[in-house]
């Protein structure tokens, strides 16, 4: 059986780092599961790494279901996490439930949808019906052109009230998991104490429950896209397994993030 959210509360009560990393295919699948990675995401950002465009927002549903097949064939101990593509969960909660439903069908386990409170009801319907759902607040890089960039966000007291108050909103509605982007690290502290259920970060410092990073930028092979909490964990001479392996250790002793990649 494979880690489930009970497990990853349990970690979150004991102070025990939860390690996430995204993955698209079966032979990183096969490694990341064996090494011990808590959760894979099959995240959108496939949308820049895999298929080469600017930003997440082309990706469809068909293109996720696809590389969830793919993971989700040779995993036995990660959950598995997807990512719900931009224009696949927005409209309404029944037509979220339709696509997210094949996601499930396809391997996923929990489903990520990006969006502060407007997404609560989506959320109670998921969940409702058997869905498990993590919310991704912060930086939303489906909402690039709205928010001019891929900028930090929750810097200003206002936009940093309403995102903790979208975090209390979506626990109180559901949501098992919520994943913080591209914030500063006190306000990622600050959420999660509020809420009971597991933080994880990514550009959000060291006081959340977990961390997140793309394989490829953690493997160092994302030229040109060098975010500062986006360190690369391959040394020379290492094979990718000990990559992976070095990321886990920093991860559960706390040694990344650090001030230096945190804002
Ligand atoms: O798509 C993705 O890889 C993500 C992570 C950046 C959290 O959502």
């Amino acid at each position: 059986m494979s880690i489930n959210i009970q497990q990853l509360i349990h970690k979150k009560n004991s102070s025990s780092p939860i390690c996430m990393l995204t993955c698209y295919d079966a032979t990183f699948a096969k490694l990341l599961d064996k090494v011990g990675i808590d959760i894979i995401l099959i995240g959108d950002s496939l949308g820049m790494v895999v298929q080469g465009n600017e930003s997440t927002i082309k990706v469809k549903l068909e293109d996720m279901i696809y590389h969830t097949r793919c993971v989700s064939k040779v995993t036995k101990n990660s959950m598995i996490m997807v990512d719900m593509p931009f224009g696949s969960y927005q409209e309404s909660p029944e037509n979220a439930y339709r696509n997210a439903s094949q996601l499930m069908e396809a391997g996923a386990q929990i489903v990520k949808l990006e969006g502060g409170k407007w997404l609560a009801e989506t959320i109670t319907f998921l969940s409702d019906r058997g869905i498990p759902t993590c919310a991704h607040l912060g930086l939303t890089p489906q909402s690039v052109h709205k928010l001019g960039g891929y900028k930090v966000q929750g810097i200003e007291t206002q936009n940093a009230t309403s995102i903790i108050e979208s975090a209390k909103i979506l626990e109180e509605s559901g949501v098992d998991i919520v994943v913080l982007e591209l914030i500063p690290s006190e306000l990622g502290k600050k959420i999660t104490k509020h809420i009971k259920i597991p933080t994880i970060g990514i550009g959000a410092g060291v006081f959340v429950d977990g961390q997140v990073l793309v394989l490829h930028d953690m493997l160092g092979l994302s030229e040109g896209h060098n975010p500062k909490f986006a360190k690369s964990f391959f040394s020379k001479g290492d094979t990718i397994e000990q990559a992976i392996r070095n990321y886990i250790n920093a991860v559960r002793n706390k040694e990344y993030p650090n001030s230096e990649h945190s804002y």
